[in-house]
């Protein structure tokens, strides 16, 4: 006999967590599976910032408390290109702001809270298919660790399972999706030093893109644009910090021991179908983005916003049009983040076939945006975020 539950779903990262919390508060309940282990999903090292949006969310439905007293809010960015800096004032040019605040202390906010709140929270349980999509009782089959198989009939089941789902092929199937790679991906470090500046530096420069981050006043996340194969033993400490450093001319770098490396791929996906009957993708299982503007975690936030009001109404009030419209709607604010991912990447890169003609109009690009108020204030607005209702 197969377990009930209104709503399965399919990946504890901050999504399906996310949601589970935002449920339980319209009294909706819900299950959460995920392959991994709960050490392996806290530990997972991804992006830094948060648009004031998912702040928001995040502290007045009390997910997280520390978002706020942890997290430093930034109300501006440098872009610095041809020897210059320019700061790009959020407060300034659209009365907003965003927060450095990682991911993995979101991730272990949510399953605090949501661990304290009675959450059926399941971790090393593998979702293997969901059956039954159009029905309106969609089945997850499941392996736990020991190896024996579940079945969750659900009203609704969500694949928040990331990028490589399991959930996408019962949505989708082989209908794939828009995609695009590109030609470099990130070399990123964690390193043991102070901050070697107040604000995020963005830095397009003859030798290719850097960014500096910040992680707390002891750890700084730095990155540099290298070739996707880039094996992260690659190079030694000493040659990780002369690349860098050749990157942000200008800045003197504060350096100290490196702890942890990794090679970030840059992909840019929208699968063509969000949902078929009562099965629906949220988060990086309906898209991804490359790492530039920061959006892969606030564009799943975004998604499971929309998706509680619809769930709500659906599940609540018998009412499905929001459901309905759930792919169309999301897909208006995925499809804006889209394009600033990608207009990010390709006016900081540099491309590896790039002539002085590519050179110079991407200077002049740099050029129009930090020379304009309305340049700045585009670039302010995508980068601490859309309303989240819209
Ligand atoms: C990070 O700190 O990890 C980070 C910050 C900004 C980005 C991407 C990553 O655009």
């Amino acid at each position: 006999m197969p377990e009930r539950t209104r709503v399965a779903i399919i990946g504890a990262g901050p999504a399906g967590l996310l949601l589970s919390h935002l449920l339980d508060q319209r009294g909706i309940a819900s299950v959460v599976l995920d392959s991994r282990t709960l050490e392996e999903i806290e530990t997972t090292i991804r992006a830094g910032i948060l648009e004031q949006g998912t702040v928001e969310i995040l502290h007045e439905t009390k997910a997280s408390d520390r978002v706020l007293t942890v997290g430093q809010r930034h109300e501006g960015i440098e872009l610095r290109f041809d020897g210059e800096g320019h700061r790009i004032d959020f407060a300034d040019t659209v009365g907003r702001a965003v927060w450095l605040y990682p991911q993995h202390e979101v991730l272990k906010d949510l399953v605090a809270a949501r661990l304290a709140a009675g959450q059926d929270l399941r971790f090393g349980v593998r979702a293997e298919r969901v059956e039954d999509a159009d029905s309106i009782r969609p089945r997850v089959i499941a392996k736990d660790s020991d190896g024996n198989t579940l079945q969750i009939q659900a009203d609704v089941v969500v694949g928040a399972d990331g990028s490589r789902s399991v959930v996408r092929e019962a949505v989708s199937g082989t209908s794939g999706g828009h995609f695009r790679e590109y030609p470099f991906a990130w070399f990123g470090i964690l390193c043991e030093a102070p901050p070697s500046a107040q604000e995020l530096i963005y830095s397009n420069s003859p030798n290719g893109f850097a960014l500096i981050s910040q992680r707390s006043p002891e750890v700084q996340r730095m990155y540099f644009q290298c070739d996707p194969e880039t094996d992260t033993e690659a190079y030694t400490e000493g040659q990780l910090w002369e690349i860098l450093q050749s990157r942000v001319p200008g800045t003197t770098l504060k350096e100290g021991p490196i702890f942890q490396r990794d090679v970030l791929r840059f992909r840019s996906f929208v699968a063509h179908e969000m949902r078929r009957g009562r099965v629906v993708l949220v988060g990086d299982a309906a898209h991804t983005v490359p790492p530039t503007g920061a959006k892969g975690m606030n564009l799943a936030v975004a998604d499971v916003v929309l998706l509680t009001d619809a769930l709500h109404a659906l599940l609540l009030d018998n009412d499905e049009t929001l459901f309905d419209a759930f792919p169309d709607t999301a897909r208006r604010r995925i499809w804006k983040a889209q394009h600033f991912s990608w207009w990010m990447t390709n006016m900081l890169h540099l491309q590896p076939e790039a002539n002085g003609f590519d050179r110079m109009r991407q200077i002049g690009e740099l050029r129009s945006v930090v020379e304009s108020t309305a340049g700045r204030a585009y670039l302010s607005e995508a980068y601490t975020g859309w309303p989240l209702r819209c």
